[in-house]
């Protein structure tokens, strides 16, 4: 399902490996009440298993992010169209999950500018969509908001001269980085008051010590991209512990 039948120009990973993105079904109106549900019985289902909280994924052109950008939304109902009516599903998701977990327990993750997965086209005006939810999302007092700041996994260029860092400002609470870190970066970025933290990914995978070597500055172990999707354990949890 997805907003609207745009098929995706990508590859996803099954049970039968890497295979043709198919088209998606645009979700009919009346559905979307049972879609915010959904969220909602996610995030009760993370409390009852012992979560400290909950990150409302909308970035990276899941669902969520379907909706926010022009790209992919081409609804004419409630949920499309406008920037008003883009982002209304996500508001309603974060104002539905806060109410189970309290604002100070949910943070959300948006993408702005990553142009990468699924081949998908920016926003045709991302400082306004993404400024205006900005906005809108200071009203609950979110744990944090939090970037991918690029092009997921790629670079951390912003197209259409988008200062991601003046976007990020309008944010009244804390904010986490992501992409292409390294220690330097974080530690620059930091220090010049741009992030309060940083997301590592790709670095933990292969390190899992890795805060601890970070903060001994230990060398890190490279990841081994070419098994990140693969079907078994190597190279995802059989790399050693060095750091105590
Ligand atoms: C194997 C792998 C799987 C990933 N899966 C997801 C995912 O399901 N959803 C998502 O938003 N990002 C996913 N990412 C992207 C990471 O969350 C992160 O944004 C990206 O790796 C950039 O951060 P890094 O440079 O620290 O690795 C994945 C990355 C890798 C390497």
């Amino acid at each position: 399902m997805a907003p609207s039948a745009i098929r995706a120009d990508g590859t996803v990973y099954t049970h039968a490996g890497e295979v043709q993105a198919s088209e998606p079904r645009a979700l009919e109106s009346a559905e979307m009440p049972g879609i915010v549900a959904q969220y909602v019985q996610a995030a009760e289902n993370a409390k009852r298993a012992g979560f400290d909280g909950v990150e409302v994924h909308a970035a990276n052109n899941y669902l969520l992010e379907q909706f926010i950008r022009d790209s992919t939304n081409k609804r004419t109902d409630a949920y499309g169209g406008s920037t008003e009516n883009r982002t209304r599903l996500v508001l309603e998701v974060v104002d539905a999950v806060v109410k189970v977990w309290g604002g100070n327990r949910v943070g959300i993750r948006l993408s702005p500018v990553s142009l990468q997965i699924g081949n998908t086209p920016l926003d045709s005006d991302i400082v306004t969509t993404y400024g205006y939810l900005i906005d809108k999302l200071n009203a609950f007092g979110l744990a944090y908001l939090h970037f991918v700041e690029g092009t997921t996994g790629t670079d951390r260029e912003s197209p259409q001269n988008v200062d991601l860092d003046a976007l990020r400002a309008r944010f009244d609470g804390p904010f986490i980085g992501n992409n292409k870190y390294d220690l330097a970066l974080a530690e620059q970025r930091r220090a010049a008051g741009k992030i309060d933290a940083v997301a590592f990914g790709r670095p933990f995978i292969s390190n899992p010590d890795l805060v601890a070597r970070l903060h001994k500055g230990l060398p890190l172990t490279p990841p081994a991209p070419e098994t990140f999707y693969g079907d078994s354990a190597k190279g995802l949890t059989d790399w050693p512990v060095v750091a105590a």
